[in-house]
């Protein structure tokens, strides 16, 4: 039998990193953060100075670029040699990665990368597309959501709690643009997966979460 696979698929802030460690950690799989590489590529175009309308250069950076991924609970990300991993959670980041994510062959170019994180015993894959697109036939999928306000108090503290400067009207903007970009795109939108257990973190725990979650796998 090929080894399982749970999706976690939902809009930023929801919750699906934090969740998606911890169920990885504990069955012993591996984890693949979606959202990680299109900000490596984000990152990529951010310091080689690419006008976001030069696609035909941005499939170039997506198709060049080198990345290496190690660690679940830290993550630790080096594109072309260099560690990124300081610079992956930023707002600007996070922002330049969801509009270069709506380029289709941009998506096309970073479908592989994905796929080859797949290996035994298992893997945990968060991202937009996951359930949909990236690995349609896994065995376990989950939408996991949460309402705006809440998903931007998390950003916040999140952002606040790694030293960087973080203003809650901004973020709530910021995720509200994201949301609306993400999930109107033609190409990969976010939606849920046909199947997948929907979870709306609003007023749960993280442990609420990972339980119901496991429930699925066990
Ligand atoms: O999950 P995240 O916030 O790190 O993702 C950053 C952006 O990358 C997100 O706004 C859209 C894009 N993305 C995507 O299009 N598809 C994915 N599977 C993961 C992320």
């Amino acid at each position: 039998m090929k080894h399982p696979i749970l999706t976690i698929d939902g809009p930023s802030g929801a919750g699906k990193g934090t969740v998606s460690r911890v169920i990885a950690n504990q069955k012993g799989w591996h984890y693949l953060d979606s959202g990680s590489i299109y900000r490596a590529l984000a990152i990529a175009v951010l310091d080689q100075a690419v006008d976001l309308e030069n696609k035909v250069e941005i499939v170039h950076l997506a198709q060049r670029m080198v990345l290496e991924f190690s660690g679940i609970e830290v993550l630790t990300v080096k594109l072309n040699t260099v560690d990124i991993t300081a610079r992956l959670g930023t707002e600007t980041t996070g922002g330049v990665a969801s509009q270069i994510a709506v380029i289709p062959e941009v998506r096309a170019v970073l479908l592989q990368k994905q796929r080859d994180f797949s290996q035994a015993p298992g893997l945990v894959a968060d991202g937009r597309d996951m359930g949909t697109v990236v690995f349609p036939d896994a065995a376990y999928k989950v939408f996991l959501t949460a309402s705006a306000e809440k998903r931007a108090l998390r950003r916040h503290k999140q952002l606040i709690e790694k030293g960087f400067n973080a203003n809650l009207e901004q973020i709530t903007r910021g995720i509200e643009e994201r949301d609306l970009r993400d999930s109107q795109r033609a190409t990969a939108p976010l939606v849920q997966a046909e199947g997948a257990l929907y979870v709306d973190s609003t007023d749960k725990t993280v442990e609420q979460v990972i339980k119901e979650v496991l429930l699925l796998i066990l």
